[in-house]
């Protein structure tokens, strides 16, 4: 199968049922996208298909042809930087299993609205689980890069 990730054109050779993940993982290395749950419930495998945030853990090598796939590597533009940059200064992260997931959300929820009110973070980020519980931090780092998009 032919895989577009990060920009880049692979051929892969697994079954079209394997989970996104495991290619991204295994056969290409990025393993800056995190197995947490494997049932899409807790958004460490967030990675972007076309730009929108999916699962990767829950979606199947199959419906990953033909789209865009970005992950955490390869993440880029105005608003990632913005939300990099935000993390930072905030320190957002504790251990950082979560982040790459929650950083993935949160250029997606900044690409469609730059200027997300606290209700639409916690409804765009509500399929992130941090066993940290740095919640309170990642809205802030929201509105913060919000503040530098802005700027
Ligand atoms: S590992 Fe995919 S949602 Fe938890
Ligand atoms: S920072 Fe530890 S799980 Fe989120």
């Amino acid at each position: 199968m032919r895989l577009t990730v990060n920009g880049r054109d692979h051929e892969v050779d697994a079954d079209p049922d394997t989970p996104l993940l495991w290619v991204l993982r295994d056969r290409l290395g990025l393993t800056g996208t995190k197995f947490g749950c494997g049932m899409a419930q807790c958004g460490a495998c967030t990675v972007h298909m076309d730009g929108t945030p999916v699962r990767a853990c829950s979606t199947p090598l199959a419906a990953a042809e033909g789209v865009r796939i970005t992950t955490i590597e390869g993440i880029e533009g105005k608003v990632a930087d913005a939300v990099v940059q935000a993390w930072v200064a905030l320190d957002v992260p504790q251990c950082g299993y979560c982040q790459s997931g929650q950083v993935m959300a949160a250029a997606a929820l900044l690409a469609e609205n730059p200027r997300p009110s606290d209700t639409d973070i916690d409804a765009a980020m509500s399929g992130n689980i941090c066993r940290c519980a740095t919640y309170q931090r990642i809205r802030a780092g929201i509105h913060e890069a919000a503040r530098l998009l802005e700027a």
